[in-house]
C-alpha cells in the first residue's frame, strides 16, 4: 500500500467526502492537512449522512485512525460539536481522533475581524464562510497565533490569550465595531475546550511518521480545492491556507519523500461558492438546472453554488501544480438530462490563444472559453457501478475528458453513496489505491 494525497482539482465540493470515506478502508489513517471548518465534505452512508468540516472523512470506517494535522486551524467548539454529533451516531472519535499541538487556535474575535474585512463598504468581498479562518491563518503567520499545545498549557495560554484579545479589541474599536468581547468568559471557555480535547492531542507529525516507518499507509485529504489555494488559487478570491498537494506536505509533517501518489477530485462539471472569477459559468437556464439535479448548496452555508461546464485547462493547470497521478469524475449522473454538453477546451482572450492561467481577477475575467459540444447520452446513470454499464457516450465524454486534460480518470461516480462508484479496471488509480471493484 501507498501513500496518497486525495484532493479538489476545482473550487471545492468535487465530492471529497465521498471518495475519501470510500477508500479510506484501504489505508491506515487518514490526515487532514489544512483548513479549518469553512469545510463541508459529505458522506452519505444508506439512510444516514455526515457533514464532516474538521473531522478525517476517514473517522466514519470503524478502527481507522483519523489524524488532524498542524495544517489546520481549530476553532474547538466547533471541533467538540462535531465530535459530540458523531459520538451521538455511534462514531469512537474518541479512540480514533489525534489533534496536532501545533495547528493553531480561532477565537470568537476571529469573526469579528473578518466582518472588518467583508462586510467594510467599499472592500472587495470574498464571500467567506464567516468562520473565522482568515484572520486565524493571519495571526498564524504574523508569529502571534496560539496553538493548541499554547491552548493546554495553564501558564502559557491566559497571557497570550488576553493579549491578543487586547489587540483585536483595539482593531474592531478602531473600526468602529463595537462588540462587547467578554475576555473573562471566553478564556474560561477556551480552558474548558483544552480540558475536552487533551487526550486527543499530540506531536502527529511524529505519530504519521512512525506509521509510515512500522510500514502503514497514510491518505492525505486535502478541503477546498486547488483554486481555492492560497499560493496557486484565483487570488485573492481563495481561501487562506495550502489546499493544493504541497500542503499535505507542511501541513502534516511528513516530507515529500515519503508520498506515492497524488489523486485529483473532479466534478463531470463545476462549482464554485463565494466571489471571484470563474470562465466557465453557466448564468442560464442551463446553469439553473445543474444547481436543481445536482443539489449544488453549499454543504456549510447552504449558499446556492454557481455551476458550469467542465474546465479542460483549469484542469491541466490543477494537474500541473498537484501532479495529478489520475483522476476521480465525480456526479456524472447530474448530467445525464443534456443532449449536448459543452466542454471548454481552450482559452481565448481578446482573440489571442491563453496557454498559461492568468495571475489576476482582471487576466481570468478576460478569459473567452472555447467551447467544444460533446454529444450527451440521455440515459440514467444514477448509480451504476462498473465501467462497462455505462452508456457508450458516457464513456465517450470521459475519455475526451482524458484526451484533453491529458490525466488519466481512474475512478467514476455516479451517486453519493459508496457503491456507485466505479475503479477503472488497470488504471494508475487502482494501483495506487489497490485492487477490486467497490
Ligand atoms: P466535498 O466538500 O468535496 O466533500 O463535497 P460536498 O460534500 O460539499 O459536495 C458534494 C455533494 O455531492 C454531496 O452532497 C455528496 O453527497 C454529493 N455527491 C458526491 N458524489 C456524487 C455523485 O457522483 N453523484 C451525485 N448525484 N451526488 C454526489
Ligand atoms: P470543501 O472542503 C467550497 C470558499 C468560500 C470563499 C473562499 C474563502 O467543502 O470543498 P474562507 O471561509 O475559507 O476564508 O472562504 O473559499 N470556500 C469553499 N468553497 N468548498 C469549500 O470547502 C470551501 N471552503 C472555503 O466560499 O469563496
Ligand atoms: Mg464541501
Amino acid at each position: 500500500m501507498s501513500n496518497v494525497i486525495i484532493l479538489g482539482a476545482q473550487w471545492g465540493d468535487e465530492g471529497k467526502g465521498k471518495i475519501v470515506d470510500l477508500f479510506s478502508d484501504r489505508f491506515d489513517m487518514v490526515v487532514r492537512y489544512q483548513g479549518g471548518h469553512n469545510a463541508g465534505h459529505t458522506v452519505r452512508i444508506g439512510e444516514k449522512t455526515f457533514v464532516l468540516k474538521l473531522i478525517p472523512s476517514g473517522i466514519l470506517r470503524p478502527g481507522k485512525r483519523a489524524v488532524i494535522g498542524n495544517g489546520l486551524v481549530i476553532d474547538p467548539a466547533a471541533l467538540l460539536k462535531e465530535i459530540d454529533t458523531l459520538e451521538a451516531a455511534g462514531v469512537d472519535v474518541r479512540g480514533q481522533l489525534t489533534i496536532s499541538n501545533r495547528a493553531h487556535v480561532i477565537f470568537p474575535f476571529h469573526r469579528i475581524m473578518e466582518r472588518l474585512s467583508e462586510a467594510r463598504p467599499g472592500k472587495v468581498s470574498i464571500g467567506t464562510t464567516s468562520r473565522g479562518i482568515g484572520p486565524s491563518y493571519e495571526d498564524k503567520v504574523a508569529r502571534r497565533g496560539i496553538r493548541i499545545a499554547d491552548l493546554l498549557d495553564g501558564d502559557l495560554f491566559a497571557p497570550l490569550f488576553n493579549g491578543l484579545a487586547e489587540d483585536k479589541a483595539t482593531i474592531a474599536e478602531a473600526f468602529g465595531i463595537h462588540e462587547p468581547m467578554d475576555v473573562e468568559a471566553t478564556r474560561a471557555a477556551y480552558e474548558g475546550f483544552a480540558n475536552r480535547i487533551r487526550p486527543m492531542v499530540r506531536d502527529t507529525g511524529r505519530q504519521i511518521n512512525d506509521a509510515i516507518r512500522r510500514g502503514e499507509s497514510v491518505m492525505f485529504e486535502g478541503a477546498q480545492g486547488t483554486m481555492l489555494d492560497i499560493d496557486h488559487g484565483t487570488y485573492p478570491f481563495v481561501t487562506s491556507s495550502s489546499a493544493a498537494a504541497g500542503g499535505a506536505c507542511t501541513g502534516s509533517g511528513v516530507p515529500p519523500t515519503r508520498i506515492d501518489g497524488v489523486i485529483g477530485v473532479s466534478k463531470a462539471y463545476i462549482t464554485r461558492v463565494g466571489g471571484g472569477p470563474f470562465p466557465t459559468e453557466a448564468r442560464d437556464a442551463a446553469g439553473d438546472e445543474i444547481r436543481r439535479i445536482g443539489n449544488e448548496f453549499g454543504a456549510v452555508t447552504g449558499r446556492p453554488r454557481r455551476c458550469g461546464w467542465f474546465d479542460a485547462p483549469l484542469l491541466r493547470y490543477t494537474a500541473e501544480v498537484n501532479g495529478f497521478d489520475s483522476i476521480i469524475v465525480t456526479k456524472l449522473d447530474v448530467l445525464d438530462h443534456l443532449a449536448e454538453i459543452p466542454v471548454c477546451v481552450g482559452y481565448r482572450s481578446g482573440g489571442v490563444e491563453v496557454t498559461e492561467m492568468p495571475a489576476t481577477t482582471k487576466g481570468i475575467e478576460a478569459i473567452e472559453p472555447v467551447y467544444k459540444r460533446v454529444p450527451g447520452w440521455l440515459t440514467p446513470t444514477s448509480g451504476i457501478g462498473a465501467f462497462e454499464e455505462l452508456p457508450e457516450k458516457a464513456k465517450s465524454y470521459l475519455k475526451f475528458l482524458e484526451s484533453k486534460t491529458g490525466v488519466e480518470v481512474g475512478c467514476v461516480s455516479t451517486g453519493p453513496e459508496r457503491n456507485q462508484t466505479m475503479v477503472l479496471p488497470g488504471s494508475r488509480l487502482e494501483q495506487l489505491l489497490g485492487n477490486g471493484r467497490v
